[in-house]
């Protein structure tokens, strides 16, 4: 098995390159890009138009000019990164457009010169010769603008082919180096100088004083010294004329504290301008620790820098003190005293920094990143000509300090104090700022709402970023030039109004706590010409509509819009863009909605109202209920015994005046049809020659049911027989299913006698049949009348009828069968 599957992993890796060395990735016709490919060599298959040609980070280690040869239009090739021992520069002697060639990065012992005569770029840096490759062909090369090399050895005539041509950058990395012959250096003519020192190695000082000489720009890295710094040779005054780099910039700089003040003395006696240090290491000296050994040197450097020298902006950053009995005073004292425009001093972990005791010339200071306290600067009055000043990343507590500390500083326009733990006591403490001052960052810091009673007056942009607001107090302070507020990141619940800020142009309040922002924001800040709200958590419900509708009033001043613009409340709709969130108009608009509901009641009651008018649907209504009941009713209690004694259907009463009425319809309208009903009638059942109180308990004992045909006429003349019967027997209020009124006219009220008082209980109670006016309505009376009174009555019945003369001498209309 191992053998099969050692030749499967070779197999797999063979095939791997193989494939790698086919497919170069393709972006651009006119690139082929090998890099990282595991090359051991340069393909074959490179297309011939390739321009550019990337073949870094592989493992090549040889080159011959059949692999190039083709390549007639490549003007880029990177062989950086690879393991190139010996280079022959003939191989691209085809290569007539090549301008740039990177050989950095190899194993490179031996170079075999050659002109190239369009070479632009050659970096030979990072390689492991000794001697310096440099050959008289290079003298041709008359566009090099780019060299670089490196080196172990220097010698005066390595660079005498270059000092003819007008280099823009040599590149030097001294990584064994061993040897230099001072003077060697200045024979180059270039505009930039970068020289790069071992790491681990002590620097070489003639080469830091000759590159000095050498170039315009210099940065060197890596300058380490790591022996007493009494054996540091004293510049040579005589070099020092020749110095020409305006910038300088020195990297990784770890020294001991006299070195540093002599290369500092060189340099302040220069024509640097620009002076940056970039991690810089103070160390104490080596042996015994002795203030006084380097004092003088301190006090010339006190008379140099009081002098006019050319210094202008000195930079020092990322400083780390190893230095632990110093007294910082002398220090500060110096660095207060320079007559720079430009001073910087970034993460040097610096507690304090003293006032210049002479009008400064500082235009510039940034102390970010430090230590500084509240007592910086305090009644400082020589900082007049400072524009810039700032203190980002520093220890300040008090706004009102920070207020009086620039309130001398008559120049001042930018003030940086974010990042620090300013807050404000708005009842302690009043406010001095410098009226000069248009530009103030007080970003991440612990400010509130009283910051507002703290702000200079003429403020133009104004960053209150990352603090404590809650609110913008309205009327407390008018900023009349603020034209830019940032209040992102604070705790506001509304957009503020612009009451105070008449001239804002932009607003950020985005990553507040706004859940509906004010809908009024761009009529109360007319000039605002953006305005920044997004990623607050928005509340997507009615109140939110106004705002929407801002926002396509605004005509596009809402920055982020729509996507930085979500609703977080209610859960269901997180996350969902504002601008899809619709509610109808009327679910929000209250008073729309109570006008809709009005306008609809008013609707059915107008309905109501025409039907009960117009149709009298209460009428219908009333008599289908009756009705029914009345069929009900019949249904459950089916008299049994009483069957055989009853004749009639129904006893009717009236009064005579009603009598045409009965005649006319009543008895045509019952008697007709199937189901013939039998009345117990006047002309044709009264028995003569009894009372009339015993006729009509005769007949209505002979009688289903008894009708009584109520009107005015009928309650004054006939009502008191019944009143009395009613009295005396309570028939019908046992049995009141057997009464039926109707009701032919109203009868108001104050027409019945006080003493009926069954007929007011039967009135009050309203179950009477009324006879409707319209026609229309009268067939469903009859069937309701019908209904009341159908009963099966025995056959025999049929036959009895009775022809009896009535006078009705008597007012009563009463007439029973039998
Ligand atoms: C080639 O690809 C590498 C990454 O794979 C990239 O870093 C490099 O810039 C590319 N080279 C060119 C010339 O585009
Ligand atoms: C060559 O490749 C190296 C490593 O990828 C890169 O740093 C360098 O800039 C490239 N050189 C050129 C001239 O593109
Ligand atoms: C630096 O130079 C001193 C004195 O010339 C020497 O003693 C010391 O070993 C050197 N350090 C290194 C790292 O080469
Ligand atoms: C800063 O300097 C120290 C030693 O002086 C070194 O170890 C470190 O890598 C440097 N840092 C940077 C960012 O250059
Ligand atoms: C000083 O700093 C300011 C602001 O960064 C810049 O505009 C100016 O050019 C600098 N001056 C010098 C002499 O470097
Ligand atoms: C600067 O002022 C301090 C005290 O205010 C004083 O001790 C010091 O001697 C002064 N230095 C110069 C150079 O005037
Ligand atoms: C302050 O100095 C640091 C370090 O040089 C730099 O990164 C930063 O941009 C400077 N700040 C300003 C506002 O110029």
């Amino acid at each position: 098995m191992r053998p099969l599957t050692n030749i499967y992993v070779f197999a797999s890796a063979f095939i791997f390159m193989l494939w790698n060395n086919i497919q170069p990735t393709v972006e651009n016709e006119f690139i082929a890009n090998y890099s990282s490919s595991l090359l051991t060599n340069v393909p074959k298959n490179i297309p011939v138009h390739t321009h550019i040609l990337d073949l870094s980070h592989n493992r090549i280690s040889g080159l011959s000019i059949s692999e190039f040869i083709s390549l007639s239009d490549l003007q880029v090739l990177n062989l950086s990164r690879n393991l190139i021992t010996e280079l022959d520069l003939s191989v691209f002697i085809y290569n007539e457009d090549l301008e740039y060639l990177d050989l950095s990065h190899n194993n490179i012992l031996k170079v075999y010169c050659q002109t190239l005569a369009n070479l632009r770029h050659l970096d030979m840096s990072f390689n492991k010769y000794t001697a310096l490759p440099i050959c008289q062909e290079f003298r041709n090369m008359f566009h090099l603008e780019y060299l670089g090399l490196s080196a172990t050895v220097i010698r005066r005539s390595d660079f005498r082919y270059f000092t003819h041509l007008q280099l823009h950058t040599v590149f030097l990395t001294l990584e064994d180096f061993s040897l230099y012959e001072p003077q060697s250096l200045t024979a180059l003519n270039t505009r930039t100088l970068h020289i790069v020192f071992a790491a681990n190695r002590n620097f070489s000082f003639p080469l830091l004083y000759d590159g000095m000489s050498t170039s315009e720009n210099l940065k060197i890295v890596n300058l380490r010294y790591t022996s007493s710094y009494k054996d540091f040779p004293s510049p040579h005054l005589t070099l020092l004329k020749k110095i020409k780099t305006t910038v300088l910039m020195l990297d990784t700089v770890d020294l001991q504290w006299p070195i540093i003040l002599q290369i500092f003395l060189l340099i302040w006696y220069s024509p640097v301008e620009h002076l940056t240090v970039t991690n810089l290491t103070f160390r104490g000296p080596l042996e015994g620790l002795a203030e006084y050994d380097f004092l003088p040197l301190l006090n010339s450097l006190k008379q140099l820098i009081s002098l006019d020298g050319s210094m202008k902006a000195l930079t020092l950053e990322h400083v780390h003190n190893k230095v632990y009995y110093f007294n910082q005073e002398i220090l500060y004292r110096q660095f207060s005293e320079m007559k720079i425009a430009n001073l910087t001093i970034y993460d040097a972990y610096m507690p304090h920094m003293l006032c210049p005791n002479r009008t400064s010339s500082f235009q510039y200071v940034n102390f970010s990143h430090n230590a500084l306290t509240d007592e910086l600067f305090q009644n400082c009055g020589t900082l007049t000509d400072l524009k810039y000043l700032i203190l980002q990343r520093n220890k300040f507590e008090s706004l009102a300090k920070v207020s009086f500390m620039t309130s001398h500083m008559k120049s001042l326009k930018y003030l940086d104090m974010s990042s620090n733990l300013l807050s404000h006591d708005g009842a302690d403490a009043r406010c001095q700022w410098a009226e000069s001052l248009s530009e103030l960052d007080l970003s991440s810091n612990q400010l509130t709402d009283v910051v507002f009673e703290c702000l200079p007056v003429n403020i133009k942009t104004l960053n209150l970023q990352n603090n404590q607001i809650a609110s913008v107090p309205r009327g407390v302070t008018e900023l009349k030039s603020l034209a830019e507020l940032n209040l992102a990141l604070n705790r506001l619940a509304d957009l503020p109004g612009c009451s105070g800020f008449s001239s804002l142009e932009f607003l950020n309040t985005e990553m507040n706590l706004i859940l509906t922002p004010s809908a009024d924001f761009f009529q109360s800040c007319p000039r605002v010409r953006e305005l920044q709200a997004g990623h607050n958590p928005f509340k997507c419900s009615c109140e939110l509509q106004d705002f929407l509708r801002l926002e396509r009033r605004s005509g596009g001043k809402l920055a982020g819009w729509p996507a930085a613009y979500l609703c977080e409340y209610p859960s269901a709709l997180r996350g969902t863009q504002l601008k899809d969130f619709h509610l109808s108009e009327l679910a929000c608009n209250t008073a729309l909605l109570l006008v809709t509901a009005l306008l609809l009641t008013l609707v059915l009651v107008a309905v109501v109202a025409f039907l009960c008018i117009y149709l009298d649907v209460p009428w219908y209504v009333r008599m289908t209920w009756q009705w029914t009941q009345t069929k009900r009713r019949a249904w459950h209690s089916r008299p049994e015994g009483q069957e055989t004694v009853l004749q009639f259907h129904a006893f009717v009463s009236y009064s005579e005046r009603d009598a045409l009425w009965v005649k006319n319809e009543l008895i045509p309208n019952l008697e007709k049809g199937e189901d013939c009903v039998q009345l117990c009638q006047h002309e044709r059942n009264f028995i003569p020659g009894k009372s009339i109180v015993e006729n009509i308990i005769t007949c209505i004992e002979k009688s289903y049911k008894s009708i009584f045909v109520l009107s005015p006429n009928f309650v004054q003349s006939e009502w008191c027989h019944y009143e009395l019967y009613f009295a005396h027997h309570k028939l019908f209020s046992e049995n009141s299913n057997s009464l039926i009124l109707i009701l032919l006219e109203p009868i108001p009220p104050y027409i019945i006698p006080a003493r009926y008082h069954k007929l007011k209980a039967l009135m009050a109670k309203r179950t009477y049949l009324e006879w409707p006016k319209e026609r229309s309505k009268r067939a469903l009376f009859w069937a309701n009348l019908r209904a009341a009174i159908s009963i099966n009555l025995p056959t025999y019945f049929e036959a009895n009828e009775e022809e009896s003369d009535v006078t009705s001498t008597s007012s009563i209309s009463q007439y029973v069968n039998n």
